[in-house]
């Protein structure tokens, strides 16, 4: 008998801690990337911490970038001033992104994607540092959602108004806000287009 509580034991101290359920699971690729859908409707009642916050970043910055010349820049409105002060520029996205916990504003920093030495590489220079500032946010809102967060990019904003308010050097150019929190509604499936008009195999 003794022997069999000592087997029950090692069982639940070596074996049981090994076990997840599904619940503590990290999701799949494919659960993330499905999952993920633009968000416009927040959790007023949720917040997002800096450490979260820094561990969303670690995965961003593994994005692949130009020479890795990593021009993406990320500033991170947390306090209801500096939340309230970039909302204020978010015009028809204002509603949608009020209960987001975090904005972020991301931007590129010119003259570096898509050049050497100071010269363009190809015709379409700077418009390299933007490809390379939505590369960099995709590997934010697919951690985001593996997180348990939610995101939507805005296009819509008053780069002016942001670049006053937050500080931005003029040599970087204002792409888009992302505002980050718990989705407080189940979001409508988009529709894509059929495979044969997104891709063409030679
Ligand atoms: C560069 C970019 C700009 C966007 N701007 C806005 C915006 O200003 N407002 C908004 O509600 N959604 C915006 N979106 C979200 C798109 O409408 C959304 O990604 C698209 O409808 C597909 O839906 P899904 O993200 O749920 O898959 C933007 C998305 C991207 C990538």
């Amino acid at each position: 008998m003794k022997r069999f509580f000592l087997f029950i034991a090692l069982v639940a101290l070596f074996v049981l801690p090994g076990c997840s359920t599904s619940e503590n699971e990290a999701p799949s690729f494919d659960e993330v990337y499905l999952s993920r859908r633009s968000i416009r409707t927040y959790d007023p009642a949720k917040t997002i911490s800096k450490a979260e916050l820094q561990e969303l970043f670690k995965a961003a910055q593994n994005a692949p970038s130009w020479a890795n010349f990593q021009p993406s820049k990320y500033y991170i409105a947390l306090s209801k001033e500096m939340h309230d002060a970039v909302a204020e520029h978010l015009g028809a996205n204002r509603d949608r992104a009020k209960n987001a916990p975090v904005l972020m504003v991301s931007t590129f920093e010119k003259g570096k994607s898509g050049f050497f030495q100071g010269q363009q590489t190809n015709e379409l220079a700077d418009e390299w540092g933007a490809h390379d500032n939505g590369l960099s946010d995709a590997y934010l809102i697919l951690k985001a959602r593996a997180m348990g967060f939610d995101t939507l990019i805005m296009g819509m904003r008053d780069s002016d108004g942001l670049r006053q308010v937050l500080g931005i050097p003029e040599n970087e150019t204002i792409m888009a806000v992302i505002a980050l929190g718990y989705r407080a509604e189940e979001p409508r499936e988009p529709v894509h287009k059929p495979l044969d008009e997104f891709i063409k195999f030679f």
